[in-house]
């Protein structure tokens, strides 16, 4: 039976057929099998068992979105919430086998919901320099009967040294200047007029309230029950990455950072054990070719919550 889709609803939806030759497309790793090539590759395994057959020092990047501990169904899968120390010992066995696969000059970011967000920090200093936590609103939050909405995620920030890259400029934001300050000569102090409207460039803050998480009417949506936002992890690239560079993301999922690394020039690899969430970050490098847009994003200037695109 075809499922009924609202004309302006954008979801990204799979065929079972379809499901089956994009998931023919991933790597899968086993003993005394070489695979040439791992740029620009997802991997369909599970996590633990792939990173063993990663290179040293191959990634300027990692990108983390990990299950939070909250039980889950992600697919045919169930991420069981569990105590917190079941959870840091579940995070350390993970973390601690991407130290080696990153180059001295690394970035990472590891996303967490509020809970979550309490031991991140505690696991990954073993390993990495803590530089800043970013704070953003998911303006869909969870409602709640008894307790205030959740809304709020952590993107926790490190290198793994003292040397890293971190490019300003390509993530300054955009706001309206609310009191245009004109200097003696008459000349905008600090702004500019961009479309007949008065705009300062002004460097990001770790507190970000410009996001709008995936949903049916946006292009890039998925059926993905936790999916990441593309502008968000677009500014986690642009601030620690340059063009070319290799960004890696262990639990892909419906594949955002390896379409935003591909639409922003980098290359990448993921890796994500549920066959459907494969073939649809397979199918989303698919589209990217064609559209390489990313919604909030334009022109290099990141664009207010909820613009048209
Ligand atoms: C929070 S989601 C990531 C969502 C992703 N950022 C996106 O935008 O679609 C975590 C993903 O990790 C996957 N996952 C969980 N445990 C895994 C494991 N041991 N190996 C590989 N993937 C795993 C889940 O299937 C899920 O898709």
């Amino acid at each position: 039976m075809t499922e009924y889709k609202a004309p302006r609803n954008k979801t990204i939806v799979l065929t079972p057929r379809e499901e089956t030759a994009l998931a023919r497309r991933a790597v899968k790793f086993a003993p005394q099998k070489k695979i040439e090539k791992l740029d620009n590759r997802i991997i369909w395994q599970d996590t633990f068992y792939a990173l063993r057959y990663l290179p040293d020092n191959f990634a300027d990047l990692m990108v983390v979105d990990p299950p939070y501990n909250l039980t889950k169904n992600f697919g045919k899968n169930v991420f069981r919430q569990t105590d917190m120390a079941t959870y840091k010992k579940w995070l350390d066995r993970w973390l601690s086998k991407t130290v080696r696969i990153l180059k001295p000059n690394a970035s990472v970011y590891i996303c967490s919901d509020w809970q979550s967000s309490l031991v991140i920090p505690e696991v990954a200093s073993k390993y990495f320099v803590l530089r800043n936590r970013i704070s953003w609103e998911r303006e869909k939050g969870r409602a709640a009967a008894n307790n205030w909405k959740n809304c709020l995620e952590d993107i926790w920030y490190f290198t793994k040294s003292d040397e890293f890259t971190f490019n300003l400029e390509a993530v300054k934001v955009q706001r309206k200047v609310l009191a245009p300050y004109r200097d003696t000569q008459g000349a905008p102090k600090d702004w500019q007029e961009t479309d007949g409207q008065k705009m300062r460039y002004t460097a990001p803050s770790n507190i970000w309230t410009d996001i709008t998480v995936p949903f049916w009417s946006m292009p890039e949506n998925t059926e993905h029950p936790t999916q990441k936002p593309e502008k968000l992890i677009a500014k986690l690239i642009l601030a620690s990455s340059n063009a070319g560079d290799m960004v890696f993301d262990p639990f892909v999922g419906s594949g955002t950072t390896a379409v935003v690394a591909k639409k922003l020039g980098r290359r990448f690899l993921g890796i994500e054990r549920e066959r459907k969430y494969v073939a649809l970050a397979l199918k989303r490098l698919d589209i990217a070719d064609a559209n390489p847009a990313i919604q909030g994003y334009e022109n290099g200037v990141f664009k207010g919550r909820n613009t048209a695109d």
